[in-house]
């Protein structure tokens, strides 16, 4: 059984795409251990507790310093030994020592093709901002290993979606999440529940 925490901050549509791909079975042997979001009114935290699932909010806003929130965090996080920490519209700098207790054991969904339209600054709708005002054709969603780098580490799973000429940020986030997020982050535990995905030299093997 692999047991996974989600980390999240806002709507939590992927979290709920993961939550229904266990439910079907299309994740295979998997159980979410705890949902930790650092906004108390982030409505995936609502998604969890209806599914039964324990949902904690840890904010920066209760912490004197970053490296008290840091501290508190990664104690709440290590409390629940999970095998995989899934990043699902998670809007925080992880703390370093995170990173490296966890090496190879966090993923990330980013709302683009990487390397483009990511890094410091791109999450969320500012992705989608940014890629209408390039005026790219094509776009799409990364699911990919958590390194030191913001949107850096080894990539698992690419998906293609168009722009389409009359979209707004909003329209085209939605695209992206329907038909890339909430497909490829689901695969992509999947495999890791069924030891498939594996690192080496910074690069991602995947066994199908
Ligand atoms: C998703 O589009 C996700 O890819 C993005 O935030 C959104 C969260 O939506 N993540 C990032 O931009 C990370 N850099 P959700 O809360 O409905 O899953």
């Amino acid at each position: 059984m692999l047991k996974i925490a989600v980390c999240v901050s806002g709507g939590g549509t992927n979290l709920q795409a993961i939550m229904d791909a266990i439910d079907s079975g299309k994740i295979a042997d998997t159980s979410i251990e705890a949902v930790i979001s650092n906004k108390r009114d982030a409505y995936a935290l609502e998604r969890a507790k209806s599914h039964g699932i324990p949902a904690v909010c840890i904010s920066p806003k209760d912490y004197e310093s970053r490296a008290e929130f840091n501290e508190a965090f990664l104690e709440k996080l290590d409390s629940y030994a999970v095998d995989l920490v899934v990043l699902a519209g998670f809007l925080v700098v992880l703390p370093e020592e995170m990173i490296r207790r966890y090496r190879n054991r966090i993923i990330n969904i980013h709302p683009s093709l990487i390397p483009s339209f990511c890094g410091k600054g791109f999450y969320g709708l500012k992705v989608h901002e940014a890629v209408l005002e390039r005026g790219v054709k094509v776009t799409g969603a990364t699911v990919h290993f958590v390194d030191e780098g913001t949107d850096t580490g080894p990539i698992i799973f690419q998906k293609a979606v168009d722009v389409q000429e009359d979209d707004t940020p909003e329209v085209l986030q939605r695209r992206v999440m329907e038909q890339a997020e909430w497909e490829l982050l689901p695969r992509a535990i999947d495999l890791i529940a069924k030891g498939k995905v594996s690192v080496a030299d910074g690069f991602v093997r995947i066994e199908e």
